[in-house]
């Protein structure tokens, strides 16, 4: 399957960061196009282009934009989810660093589409250069009227305001995003009411991602079969996809959701060394991981979920024959254990046991019954957790028990590193006897 960009096309062009570098391409045609249309009618194009939530859960865009309440008196929001946090999920930095004003150009429609008069951008605050790029784009289509009173003549008034979160994962959430960007401690809000109700400043308040935000301008201006001739029926279009781990070339690879990892892995030049896939992860640590026999499944929402996987963020990352699965899983808990908000019980407990119990295992002093027990106690945060966070913490060892449990019965006796690295634990212990 041949790769489509579209919002990565001009990614070679130094200049495509500034308003001229993206006018030239083409840029605010589609906003020009959107501001004479009916607000309802976007929203109708983006609900039939069939448009799902690029942040994870791939909830339909349109359908999204629908639930927000129209005429009735309240200020209604848009924010823009930038936080991007997730372990192996790189796409949305590289998108607002190199293409910022797709994302501008997509928020000013967007914003019209749901009747907002105010937007935010909510950037993860440690990436500083992706925060410059977005604060540029935003100030040059300001000085241009692309921004403010009366855009374009229609009478459609908008500020954008850009915002730096201060580091948590959890601010990634939804409703801990909101109550960050209103100056609480970003906690996860108890749902309902949902967002499109009761959001930012208790109104109606769409948030999406920053790549479904930055695929507008490109639904809008070229329409609903043109971006229905990619993907599937039930995932639509085409998807940034952002390969890491032991591939020879990991980057960004823009392609229709439907291609397989196989695929993907020949663009990104093969595994490392000639090496063996030994487990990949569709869409950033959340999510179950696979093995080499699923590299030829679709990667869409549906094919990924019947594959008992999610595709998440549409980011894969690949690991080879020389990683230590309780290794990569004990890593990963150890992020969440971090990252739990600790609002609940299931989750801040949670976290803190299962990660205690795999460093066991990957030091090699685990047991049977410990086998056991981490099954245990994921299942007591799955489903019980009061926000997804939970739940993720609790992906990871299931599906590395299901493909890998004979690595958990070795970590019995035999630590991660001696394992898979037995020269560096010797090495280590010469050093330590020294
Ligand atoms: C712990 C956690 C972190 C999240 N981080 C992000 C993030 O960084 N960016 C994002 O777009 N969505 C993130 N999400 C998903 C959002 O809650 C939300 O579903 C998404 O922003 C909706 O946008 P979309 O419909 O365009 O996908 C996160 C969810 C959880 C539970
Ligand atoms: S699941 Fe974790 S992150 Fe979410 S509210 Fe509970 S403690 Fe906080």
């Amino acid at each position: 399957m041949a790769l489509t960009p579209v919002i990565t096309e001009f990614w070679d062009d130094p200049s495509l960061y500034t308003l001229d570098g993206y006018k030239s391409h083409g840029g605010y045609v589609a906003l020009a196009d959107a501001l004479k249309q009916d607000p309802d009618s976007i929203i109708a194009t983006v609900k039939d282009s069939g448009l799902r939530g690029r942040g994870g859960a791939g909830f339909p865009t349109g359908l999204k934009w629908s639930f927000v309440p129209q005429n009735d008196g309240k200020e209604h929001y848009l924010v823009v989810n930038a936080d991007e946090s997730e372990p192996g999920a790189c796409k949305d930095i590289p998108i607002m660093i190199a293409n910022p004003h797709a994302l501008v150009e997509g928020v000013i429609i967007t914003s019209y589409a749901i009747r907002a008069s105010h937007a935010f951008i909510y950037i993860r605050g440690e990436v500083p250069h992706a925060i410059r790029r977005v604060a540029l784009a935003v100030e040059q289509a300001r000085a241009a009227g692309l921004i403010g009173n009366d855009i374009l003549g229609s009478g459609f008034d908008l500020n954008i305001v850009v915002h730096a979160g201060a580091g948590a994962y959890i601010c990634g959430e939804e409703t801990a995003l909101l109550d960050s960007l209103e100056g609480y401690r970003g906690q996860p809000r108890l749902k309902p009411p949902f967002p499109a109700v009761a959001g930012l400043y208790a109104s109606p308040t769409v948030i999406n991602n920053v790549e479904t935000i930055a695929n507008i301008p490109y639904i809008v201006g070229r329409g609903v079969d043109w971006f229905r001739q990619f993907g599937t029926e039930k995932s639509p279009g085409f998807k940034v996809f952002a390969v890491s781990g032991h591939v020879k070339r990991p980057g960004i690879y823009e392609a229709p959701l439907g291609i397989t990892m196989r695929e993907l892995l020949d663009y990104a030049g093969g595994m490392r060394d000639g090496r063996p896939v030994k487990f990949w992860l569709p869409g950033g640590s959340s999510v179950p991981m696979l093995t080499a026999e699923h590299l030829d499944i679709p990667l869409t929402y549906e094919d990924m979920a019947a594959a008992g996987t999610m595709l998440g963020t549409g980011t894969p990352m690949m690991f080879d024959d020389t990683v230590s699965v309780v290794k990569a899983v004990t890593r990963w808990l150890e992020f969440y254990k971090h990252e739990s908000c600790g609002k609940c019980t299931p989750c801040r407990e949670g976290t803190y046991w299962i990660t205690g119990v795999l460093e066991k295992f990957e030091h090699g002093h685990g047991s049977s019954e410990e086998v056991e027990t981490l099954v245990t106690l994921c299942n007591q945060i799955s489903g019980r957790s009061f926000c997804a966070l939970g739940d993720a913490a609790a992906t990871p060892y299931p599906a590395a028990l299901k493909y890998f449990r004979d690595e958990f019965d070795a970590a019995i006796t035999t630590s991660a590193d001696e394992q898979f690295n037995p020269s560096a634990s010797y090495v280590f212990a010469e050093a330590v006897s020294r």
